[in-house]
């Protein structure tokens, strides 16, 4: 290795980097790899030098090189790199990449070490040293590999002098493998051809994996980024191709070590962070639109191209990207945006700058074959990485404890961008049901954590990965969409722009943003009652939220933190008591009512009189829940039964999951929460059902092992036939709903009248199915109802009915139609077909490892398939974890997926046991969920003790 490569005739970059620099200092020395986490103390020693220097094994444990985080020492500057992977398995069946890479530094404080990050990166020549000032470099005396810590930690005879600039250049080599992060591959067939996609996930702290860097969020540079690869493919990076190669008098198509590749060079980067590089080399096929002197390209395989799978993406991108320049009031600050769809790829998407890499099922859109929940996720999901390009990208948070501003802001703005996309589909509503109430049943639990960490806390990369959790994401949204209405959004936005304006290209804490928004509050007539660092401390310092109560008999309101389990107490004390100043909007009996701000425990200003019904937080802008005395309650629910389009349907949707979750809490009688589920049969709105089916649904986990079952089915039943026959008669099952929502409602319509044995409904769904297995080639299922038909026919039936499922998966081409498959196949009954489903879940010839997780989640999820899935991944937990990347994040709902229906004493313990005996291969970025799972468990098995005789009572007479 090593010698030789890339160097051509006689340019070569190594002759460029000596013609640039000034001398270069190369010298004898040896790379060791300190063996950190081996037991036994040996040194593999690479001698790559003429010299080889042993260097001693035992550190103490405050030398820099043992810290998480890089010294304050060096500031890079720029960098060139340029990859070579190879799609080609080597002699040895391996595949790798190739690259050579340069950054130039400053030297902060004088200092004799220089540590920068690398991690799976083998030498293949003696890193060299270059001075750019007057002065010569310092002469190199060791290189020392740090496995656990991920530095290159490279030792100086001499020190490094502060003002100075240095070049530092390297040559490596790396595995493309098939593990997700860094530079890896990415692997599909086409026409029975086998194809391989290099390709990368930097985020948070994979670019050291694909080449030296200093690789934190505030070590911003510029990057020249060249791609090396076959001319029948195309390279992609952030940066825009150039077409022609300027800065050497060669071609493009060259020989390097007897291989014919086209070099493709890329214009300088903007300063960005390294975790927002991408680069890929594949053989896809694009479309792509100018708006105005903006080039947007789609990106997939050519197959998905050519079906025209990335129209619905290319035509929503320009209309959003063009709402958030003026939402930020900043251009976007690139000459190009490219999306790319990727066969593999971990996370849902990724905001790479100028590069988004995405799932196939996040970017790619068929009209015939996905359904509108797939064109919603496509647009959100779209809208939420474009956001970041300002957002993010252009100011980043400074270090990682701060993930949540990043993450809740796009998480929340996601919403504003698709809206503009798709004006009729009231999407923004959906916030409360997919974020909001979503994160209120993890934020409930003792065991929940402040958006804000310590950057002392968040330090290993596992750490890392364990801050990109629904915390972050969805309470993230729900405070910062707090925020923007109680400011309201002119004011909000304007503190938004002052923000970005002044940090463009830098780096941030949250507070930043805080005293931005002040900025706007002060020159507004905007006038909340503190400041907003005041106010937002407490959302955003402490955990968990407030459960709002309003006597309306007294007047009385007070608030209280809301624990799902009133008997634990909060993990973790707050400086703030655990009270919260809450901005409480409200209605008198349909009368709007001014913004009321809670700022004590207890105030006593909430005057009612008579008999009229209140309603407070008003479509769920708070970031709480709401509980009144027995008479509201009571006004309410006869509101609902009898005029329920008084209130909002958002409302509707949130008097559902308080009253269900605040009896959860032993607050309100079960059967109270229960009632609020009477006026189901005749509401015909998405909103409210959803919100009853997911809350049922932890009826459903708890009680569908015991004798509550047939009564709950037949009360459910009961309810969900007003809304089949509505849909019959609206839509005969052969037409689209007109609305979004209804969509998704008649869904919801069809898959509980399934599920519920409503016979009109299995027979539909059976003729369906036995048509589409008579003629394979015909799908006669509608696209929206496909998931729902699936799971059904397939839990009806036995092994035909499966294989036919797993036939059609291996055969289909788009990846949203695969996913419903997948799904679906999960839904069987017979144990043996759960069990072999399991098995396939880690050969990722059957199943890709992105999805393996989430097929083991749908297994558990299905009544049959629980036991099994638990037993399985016990058995299997250290191959799962370290094939699956204990790092990742879908580790978290791995352990919760699984563990969500435990609610006997049994169960608890074997929990317990399964942490006890894997403590030493560890759970990753799952360590936080297995303490949820066990806290959960807990709380289910009082739960259940107290409610299940009323629960079985109430559904045999429900009144
Ligand atoms: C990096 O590459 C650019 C051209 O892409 C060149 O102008 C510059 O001199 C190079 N810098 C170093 C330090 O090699
Ligand atoms: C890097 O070196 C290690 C140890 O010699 C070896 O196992 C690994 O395969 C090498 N990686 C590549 C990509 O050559
Ligand atoms: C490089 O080679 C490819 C394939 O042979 C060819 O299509 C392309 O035009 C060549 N480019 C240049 C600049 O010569
Ligand atoms: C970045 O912001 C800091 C203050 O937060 C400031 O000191 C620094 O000069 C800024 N850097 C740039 C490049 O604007
Ligand atoms: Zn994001």
């Amino acid at each position: 290795m090593g010698k030789g490569f890339f160097i051509r005739k006689t340019v070569g970059i190594v002759g460029i980097v000596l013609a640039a620099g000034a001398i270069a200092t190369i010298i004898a020395l040896s790379v060791v790899y300190s063996q950190e986490k081996s037991k036994n103390n040996e040194n593999e020693v690479k001698p790559t030098g003429a010299v080889t220097t042993p260097v001693p094994t035992t550190e103490p444990s405050n030398e820099p090189w043992d810290q998480w985080r890089l010294p304050q020492t060096l500031s890079p500057q720029t960098y060139n790199v340029t990859l070579w992977p190879r799609l080609q398995p080597d002699a040895t069946g391996l595949y790798i990449f190739r690259g050579l890479s340069s950054v130039v530094f400053r030297c902060v404080e004088k200092t004799n070490l220089i540590l920068i990050h690398s991690n799976k990166l083998n030498m293949t020549l003696q890193p060299t040293l270059t001075a750019l000032g007057s002065k010569p470099a310092p002469i190199i005396e060791s290189i020392v590999m740090h496995t656990k810590t991920q530095y290159m930690a490279i030792h100086l005879k001499e020190e490094l002098t502060a003002g100075e600039s240095y070049e530092l250049y390297t040559e490596f080599v790396g595995e493309l493998a098939d593990d997700l992060g860094g530079f890896y591959r990415s692997e599909y067939y086409e026409n029975g051809v086998k194809k391989v996609v290099a390709t990368t996930q930097m985020q948070a702290t994979d670019a050291r994996k694909a080449f030296p860097c200093f690789d934190e969020p505030a070590m911003k540079a510029v990057f020249h980024i060249t791609l090396y690869h076959d001319p029948a493919t195309v390279a992609l990076s952030n940066g825009v191709m150039f077409n022609v190669s300027f800065w050497l008098s060669d071609e493009v198509n060259i020989t390097v070590d007897d291989t014919f590749v086209t070099r493709t060079t890329f214009a300088p980067t903007e300063v960005m962070s390294t975790y927002l590089l991408a680069f890929i080399v594949s053989d896809f096929g694009f479309i792509e639109q100018n708006i105005d002197k903006l080039q947007i390209r789609i990106f997939a395989r050519q197959e998905a191209i050519n079906a025209g799978q990335g129209e619905y993406a290319l035509s929503v991108t320009g209309t959003i990207l063009k709402f958030f320049e003026d939402y930020y009031n900043v251009p976007y600050p690139l000459p190009k945006s490219d999306q790319i769809a990727l066969p593999d790829f971990n996370a849902g998407a990724m905001e790479n700058w100028g590069l988004i890499t995405y799932r196939e099922t996040a970017l790619l859109y068929d009209e015939e074959i996905s359904s509108n929940g797939n064109k919603e996720r496509i647009v959100t999901i779209i809208a939420h990485e474009l956001a970041h390009q300002w957002f993010g990208n252009l100011v980043t948070i400074r270090w990682w404890n701060d993930l949540w501003l990043n993450e809740g802001f796009a998480s929340y703005v996601e919403y504003l961008g698709a809206d503009k996309a798709e004006p009729t589909w009231n999407i923004k509503d959906l916030i409360v049901l997919n974020d909001v109430h979503r994160v209120f049943a993890i934020d409930a639990l003792a065991s929940s954590h402040p958006l804000s960490s310590k950057e002392e806390e968040i330090q290993r990369p596992e750490q890392i990965s364990e801050v990109f959790d629904t915390i972050s994401y969805s309470k993230g949204a729900s405070v910062l969409r707090m925020l923007s209405d109680f400011l309201t959004e002119t004011v909000f936005t304007q503190g938004l722009q002052t923000y970005l304006d002044h940090f463009k290209f830098n780096n941030t804490v949250y507070t930043d943003l805080w005293e931005h928004l002040q900025r706007a509050v002060d020159s507004s007539s905007s006038t909340p009652p503190r400041s907003v660092q005041d106010i937002m401390d407490r959302w955003v310092l402490q955990m968990g939220f407030p459960v709002v109560t309003i006597n309306t008999e007294t007047g009385q309101i007070t608030q209280e933190h809301f624990l799902l389990d009133p008997e634990t107490k909060p993990d973790r004390p707050s400086e703030f008591n655990y009270e919260w100043f809450v901005p409480i909007s409200w209605t008198k009996k349909e009368a709007a009512q001014p913004l009321y701000w809670l700022l004590q425990k207890t105030m006593d200003q909430m005057k009612i009189s008579g008999d009229e019904w209140v309603l407070a937080n008003i479509n769920v802008t708070g970031y709480y829940r709401v509980n009144y005395d027995n008479e509201n309650w009571e006004r309410l629910l006869n509101v609902l039964q009898t005029s329920r389009q008084s209130i909002p349907v958002i409302n509707r949707a949130q008097i559902i999951d308080d009253a269900f979750n605040l009896a959860k809490a032993g607050i309100i009688e079960t059967t109270l929460a229960l009632r609020t589920t009477l006026f189901l049969a005749s509401e015909t709105e998405y909103m409210p059902w959803e919100s009853a089916l997911d809350n049922l649904d932890y009826f459903y986990l708890m009680f569908d092992r015991t004798e509550v079952y047939g009564p709950m089915q037949t009360y459910v039943g009961n309810k969900v036939e007003g809304l089949f026959d509505y849909f019959t008669r609206l839509t005969n099952w052969e037409n689209l709903p007109p609305g979004h929502t209804d969509q998704y409602n008649q869904v919801n319509a069809l898959r509980v009248a399934c599920s519920t044995g409503n016979e009109n409904c299995t027979t539909l769904v059976k003729t369906w199915f036995e048509q589409w297995m008579e003629n394979p080639n015909v799908n006669p299922i509608k696209a929206n109802l496909r998931s729902a038909v699936y799971c059904s026919a397939i839990a009806a039936g036995g092994e035909k009915e499966w294989n036919f499922a797993w036939e059609m998966f291996e055969k289909a081409t788009v990846a949203s139609e695969k996913d419903k498959l997948r799904a679906a196949m999960a839904c069987a009954s017979e144990p043996w077909l759960l069990n072999r489903y399991l098995k396939y879940t880690l050969d990722s010839n059957k199943i890709r490892k992105q999805d393996a997780t989430s097929t083991i989640i749908s297994i558990a999820s299905n009544v049959v398939g629980q036991p099994l899935a638990w037993d399985f991944v016990r058995a299997n937990w250290e191959y799962i974890f370290k094939q699956y990347g204990g790092g990742s994040f879908s580790f978290s709902n791995l352990i919760n997926g699984i563990t969500k229906r435990f609610s006997t004493e049994f169960e608890l313990q074997q929990l317990i046991q399964f942490r006890d005996d894997n403590a030493h291969i560890g759970f990753g970025s799952g360590n936080l969920a297995i303490q949820q799972s066990i806290e959960r468990t807990t709380a289910n098995i009082k739960w259940v003790k107290n409610n299940q005789e009323t629960v079985l009572e109430w559904f045999i007479n429900p009144l």
